[in-house]
């Protein structure tokens, strides 16, 4: 895929009305509405500040959540504009409807300088539909359009891709980011590259593992899907997570692995847990014999010097998925020890956005590493090498 993509500084925005798209998918308190982590929100000011400083009018737009085309008031972005104006310090207009009356009322009363957030774009079906009507609606807002979603730029929607058939269409700084640091990553990285996948499923991470083999100098893999590779090397894995019909494919991976000369590390020793529960008994046992009636629930000590000893000898790192259930304390020291391990690393480390993003942020070693995605199925998307449709779309440099 090609990542040298022009980005708005490779264009004259002042005065021109700018359609730009923000990933302002935020979380929310499922009881108050409240936004509880602002992080995509603070990504995203170095481009709006960098439009608005340089005198062009914004009109920004996200979706936030899945309303499928309706009205849902819980999922307003109302909250968002009123945040984000705190963080830019002046005011942002907020048009209650999509792209109607009222929104272009607003625009058009926009003067240089200023911004205006429009209403969640899924409350619209044409968003996700990519309806051509939309994408011209959309369009009709901007002389120029930016993408600045990277978390959403593997949704081929009327705002991240149908509007680019109508204007000229540029990278914002942060997805030009998240693309420069991802692709020399992956592209040209500076050896040892060491890839670390975690996470529930072998089946979410095939891609990535399938293509990063031909990448990567070390794959290691724990988390829950380790337990489907180890099955597949004859261990017993009690009452461990196990997608049975995909431990032949494990097999397969680590044969291809072994064939292309990659080193691939798999858990030795395990933090296994009496039944799924924070305050479960616990005890670490060999990774080949994870007794019945207990489950896999974090790596253990040998485990954890083996993969940060890894780590630390790499000229890139890049990380997607924990290593256990870090949610539960008594089982979080496998991801918080890579987190550790990463964050002193020297090298240069990338975080695939989700889970890995989230617990590497928790833990408070954020600061310390290169690149956390904002993406968080965006990121996986890229690690698989697949072409992504919001990014395809805008202009080449
Ligand atoms: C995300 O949170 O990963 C992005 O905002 C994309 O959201 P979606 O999965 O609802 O398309």
């Amino acid at each position: 895929m090609n990542y040298s993509k022009k980005s708005v500084k490779d264009v004259d925005v002042t005065g021109k009305r700018v359609l730009l798209r923000c990933d302002f998918n935020v979380p929310l308190d499922k009881e108050t509405g409240a936004i509880t982590s602002d992080k995509r929100i603070i990504a995203s000011l170095p481009t709006i500040k960098y439009l608005l400083e340089n005198g062009a009018k914004v009109v920004a737009c996200s979706h936030l959540g899945k309303p499928k085309g309706e009205v849902r008031k819980r999922l307003s972005l109302a909250p968002v504009a009123k945040r984000l104006s705190e963080c830019l310090g002046m005011p942002v207009a907020f048009a209650a409807d999509v792209a109607g009356e009222e929104s272009k009322k607003l625009a058009a009363g926009l003067k240089d300088g200023e911004i205006l957030l429009l209403e969640n774009l899924r409350f619209d079906p044409g968003e996700e539909k990519n309806s051509p009507e939309f994408a011209e609606k959309l369009a009709s807002f901007g002389d120029i359009y930016v993408s600045d979603a990277f978390g959403t730029v593997h949704r081929a929607h009327a705002s991240t891709v149908g509007v680019a058939a109508f204007l000229p269409a540029y990278a914002g700084l942060l997805v030009e980011q998240e693309l420069m640091l991802m692709g020399a990553a992956l592209d040209d990285p500076k050896r040892p590259f060491v890839a670390v996948l975690g996470g529930a499923k072998v089946s979410d991470k095939i891609g990535v593992i399938t293509n990063l083999i031909d990448k990567a100098d070390t794959l290691i893999v724990g988390g829950g899907m380790a337990y489907t590779f180890l099955k597949s090397m004859g261990c017993d894995v009690g009452d461990s997570l196990l997608e049975a019909d995909k431990v032949a494919l494990a097999g397969e991976v680590m044969k291809k692995a072994k064939d292309k000369g990659v080193r691939f590390l798999l858990p030795v020793d395990i933090a296994v847990g009496s039944h799924f529960a924070a305050d479960c008994e616990r005890k670490v046992v060999p990774a080949d014999a994870i007794p019945a009636g207990w489950m896999g629930m974090d790596i253990g000590d040998k485990t954890i010097a083996l993969f940060s000893d890894a780590v630390r000898g790499a000229g890139t790192v890049v990380w997607n998925g924990p290593m256990g259930v870090f949610e539960f304390p008594a089982f979080a020291d496998g991801t918080k020890s890579l987190a550790k391990a990463l964050s002193e690393s020297g090298a240069i480390t990338i975080v695939g956005g989700g889970d890995s993003a989230a617990a590497v942020e928790q833990l408070g070693f954020a600061d310390k590493i290169t690149h956390i995605s904002t993406g968080g199925g965006a990121s996986l998307e890229f690690l698989e090498g697949r072409e992504l449709p919001g990014v395809a779309c805008l202009l080449d440099r």
